[in-house]
């Protein structure tokens, strides 16, 4: 996040042998976007015990910050999974504050969107695939219906599942959560409401059946550009890319962005968030996560530059660069 000329980076605070969150989302802040100071823990999380939502222990993923300038606030989203529950939960998670460095408050978590069809489901398909349900999984009957929204009409009445996922602000201040849905299987984006810490209720359902997760998006030259990855865990594989001319879509695929040594593995990483490059227009770094499973908190981090070649991003690996 900038803000008032800071740069402000949010993680979940990371273990050993654990990915639970044992402490909170940690904050660092920076001016120049090399030197980092940590701030702390940005959002704590609950005692052990206490029951809480985000109690010690629970998992909290890819948390996300953005500034509300009507009420003022910092709104964060994040991923949450229940203690003790692996990542069957599958809720958002959104907390406040009147500082970018916290402490924020916890407001509430949840599935999205319960009893709201997407604004891209005819309601004809849901009730036929309501009989759908009991189908085999893994035959091609069911990868159809699961392509259509079976996950979707199996989830309407708790709402839907929230995992990887990021925001993105557009310019005219809306926000929109997108995260991956429908056990994974399909990206949702959902616009959330004035002051960012609930949802409206529209939302479509994007790339159907293609398994994104980690997404990051950016608006460049009026369309929307999507980056992700698939679904191989704390695994590389290649990135995916998709376009849009309007949020709601239709989105567009598009070979993985990356070329060279390692374009099928992202570089050795996953995408995060894309950020703009300070004081200029149409320029930006690619974040990406690298992964050390067996020691998660040592994980690293990958920033490339956006390049782009017929009016299409290209990530390339620099050992090292600058705008
Ligand atoms: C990754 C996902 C991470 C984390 C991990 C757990 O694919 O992007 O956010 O959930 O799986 O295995």
């Amino acid at each position: 996040l900038l803000h008032d000329g800071t740069y402000y980076w949010y993680g979940t605070h990371m273990h050993e042998n654990t990915a639970a969150a044992l402490k909170g989302v940690g904050v660092y802040s920076s001016k120049n976007l090399y030197d980092w100071k940590n701030e702390g823990i940005a959002l704590e999380v609950f005692p052990e015990g206490s029951g809480h939502k985000i109690e010690s222990g629970c998992l909290i993923e890819r948390p996300k910050v953005i500034f509300n300038e009507k009420t003022g606030k910092f709104v964060m989203w994040f991923h949450l999974e229940l203690k003790g529950q692996g990542y069957k939960a599958a809720e958002y998670g959104v907390a406040i504050s009147d500082s970018p460095v916290g402490p924020f408050k916890f407001l509430h978590a949840g599935r999205s969107c319960s009893g709201i069809i997407p604004m891209n489901m005819e309601a004809s398909v849901v009730e036929k695939l309501s009989s759908s349900l009991n189908l085999k999984a893994r035959t091609p009957e069911w990868r159809a219906a699961m392509k259509e929204g079976l996950f979707v009409v199996r989830d309407l009445g708790k709402g839907q599942m929230v995992r990887d996922m990021t925001i993105f602000v557009d310019d005219d201040g809306k926000a929109y959560h997108v995260f991956a849905s429908e056990e994974n299987n399909t990206l949702h984006l959902a616009e959330l409401t004035d002051d960012y810490c609930g949802y409206t209720g529209k939302y479509v359902r994007v790339l159907p059946g293609r398994a994104n997760e980690a997404p990051a998006i950016f608006k460049h030259k009026g369309q929307y550009w999507l980056i992700a990855s698939g679904c191989t865990g704390w695994d590389p594989n290649p990135a995916r890319m998709a376009v849009a001319d309007d949020i709601w879509g239709p989105w567009k695929e598009l070979d993985n962005p990356c070329v060279g040594d390692k374009a099928n593995i992202t570089f050795d990483s996953q995408s995060t968030f894309i950020l703009p490059v300070p004081g200029t227009k149409n320029k930006w770094i690619f974040m990406a996560d690298r992964w050390n499973s067996k020691n998660l908190k040592d994980s690293r981090y990958v920033w490339l530059p956006i390049e782009f070649e017929k009016g299409v991003p290209v990530l390339r690996w620099y050992d090292s660069w600058n705008y």
